[in-house]
């Protein structure tokens, strides 16, 4: 079987490969292999395996995001190497820090040893990301009722969310194999992070966001950073179901956390934070629950940490979702936790206002693993605990103020045991606080309702200003052929 690709000389990428051959009966994952063998730039300890079925795919093949057998969601694995020596690496990761190399002071590359598939640090597309702090947060600790509670912020990523890490290295996976074009639905986090580093590495970002429905912080994030911004009449769920479909039909890589290579950027964050505590793993983690790829990237990062010697035991993954989007709360205390039925998604937390999670398998095997919990909290427990993270000086995004108002609730409930009050716990904040001010605003000028319109009225204008670098949103009805013509002529023009 030839298709013309001398395996001697490296000349097309996976992304060329399926344009020229698209319409060819050819079993592609095998050919692709065959390409990228002969590139010295991909790793080969990498593979991809599926999350049920276990069918393995090498790691650097198409953009794979669904098992090719039977549908369901990908893992990146490795062959880690045998002497691998978790005290030398220990060691060798702090010392990192101190380099000058933009791919040594990364949080997310810094860790490589652990996501081990882009073997060539040119590909490496990094902002510094990571290097979040741990604080301390005693307002918050006496608020939930513990001695103690430390808070791992990722608002202070580049972007200003937790999804930086995973975007570095799911834009360094679009590089590896030649993406011209990156692609997400998200409620604003994913797209304002996928925007930048896609710029960064010189790809054209397409993002769509649900219509009137996510911050206006993250909003004028895409759109400073030059994304094609595709404002949808319809909800995230909806908007992630048209990506799925049309994005591989224009060899437009899918950057949503249900591309594997995501979840190996977020994971660094674990990695990080064990850092930061003198590798004494804490009792548990809480971790707000959208689309459900943080609670799983957590863990795996612990899964493997534990396996490669790094860490004796598992903190419990304790997830919290907004009482309005909580398929996974559902799904856990029903009678099947092992049949998630999606919900109509309703929060002011719009993050995590998402109900048909695509990572909830992954998700739950953590929780299970780690003898982990999942609760809900409502608008107003949200909002509370949002104002209280403020007092320490800190702040954060509604979505993450679940993780302060879900402990609250646990800590005086219990979980299916008592919970200890010794327990060491790191609740992580995702997002910042500017990413959404009219919220705070509103909570803090008594104006914050569970459902309201807003309407801009402007009484007086003079003085006008040119828009000359202006990105002006889309709006489209959500129609897969309406879509696929306003990302076609993007892509000839870029
Ligand atoms: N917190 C923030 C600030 C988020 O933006 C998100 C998800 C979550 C928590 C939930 O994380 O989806 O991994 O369970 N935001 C996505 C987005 C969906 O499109 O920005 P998850």
């Amino acid at each position: 079987m030839t298709l013309g690709v001398d395996s001697g000389k490296f000349n097309q990428t996976p992304f060329d490969f399926m344009a020229n051959n698209s319409n060819r009966q050819i079993n592609i994952l095998e050919e692709t292999e065959k390409i990228l063998l002969a590139n010295p730039g991909f790793s080969n300890i990498a593979y991809i395996e599926c999350i049920a079925c276990k069918s393995k795919f090498p790691a650097n093949s198409n953009p794979l995001y669904n098992c090719p057998k039977c549908n369901d969601i990908l893992d990146v694995k490795y062959k880690f190497p045998k002497d691998l020596n978790p005290q030398e690496l220990k060691a060798l990761w702090k010392l990192r820090r101190t380099s000058i190399k933009p791919e040594d002071r990364s949080g997310v590359w810094r860790f490589r040893e652990i996501i081990p598939f882009c073997d060539n640090p040119k590909n490496v597309v990094t902002m510094n990301e990571g290097n979040t702090p741990l604080l301390d947060a005693p307002t918050c600790a006496r608020y939930v009722g513990l001695p103690k509670l430390l808070v791992k912020h990722q608002g202070f990523d580049p972007t200003g969310s937790f999804k930086d890490p995973g975007m570095s290295s799911a834009i360094t996976q679009a590089k590896i194999l030649g993406a011209k074009a990156v692609a997400c639905s998200s409620t604003g986090n994913t797209s304002a992070s996928e925007a930048a580093y896609a710029r960064r590495a010189g790809m054209l970002p397409i993002v769509l966001i649900p219509e009137g429905q996510i911050s206006f912080g993250k909003l004028s994030q895409s759109l400073d950073y030059g994304a094609l911004t595709i404002q949808i009449y319809g909800d995230f769920d909806k908007a992630m179901d048209l990506i799925m479909k049309v994005a591989p039909l224009l060899n437009v890589y899918v950057v949503n956390s249900i591309n594997p290579f995501r979840i190996e950027g977020q994971k660094t964050m674990v990695l990080e934070l064990l850092e930061q505590l003198d590798w004494q793993v804490p009792d548990r983690i809480v971790v707000p629950g959208g689309n459900l790829g943080h609670a799983s990237s957590i863990g795996k990062a612990l899964r493997e940490l534990k396996s490669l010697g790094f860490i004796k035991k598992l903190p419990k993954i304790t997830v919290v979702q907004a009482k309005g989007a909580n398929p996974l709360y559902k799904a856990v205390t029903s009678k099947h936790p092992d049949n998630l039925i999606a919900v109509h998604a309703q929060t002011l937390a719009t993050a995590i206002k998402i109900g048909n999670p695509i990572s909830w398998k992954k998700a739950m095997d953590g929780i299970k693993t780690t003898d982990g919990w999942v609760t809900q909290v409502t608008e107003q427990e949200i909002a509370d605990a949002k104002a209280i993270i403020g007092r320490d000086g800190i702040g954060c995004e509604p979505a993450s103020a679940v993780t302060v108002a879900g402990l609250k609730k646990i800590v005086k409930e219990g979980t299916d045991v008592a919970f200890d009050k010794n327990e060491t716990v790191v609740a992580i904040l995702t997002g910042h606080i500017l990413k959404d001010p009219d919220y705070t605003v509103r909570y803090h000028r008594g104006e914050l309702y569970e459902e309201f319109v807003t309407q801009t009225q402007v009484i007086h204008k003079a003085g006008p200003i040119k828009s000359n670098f202006a990105n002006k949103p889309i709006f489209v009805e959500a129609d897969e052929e309406k879509l696929k013509q306003i990302i076609s002529n993007a892509l000839k023009t870029y």
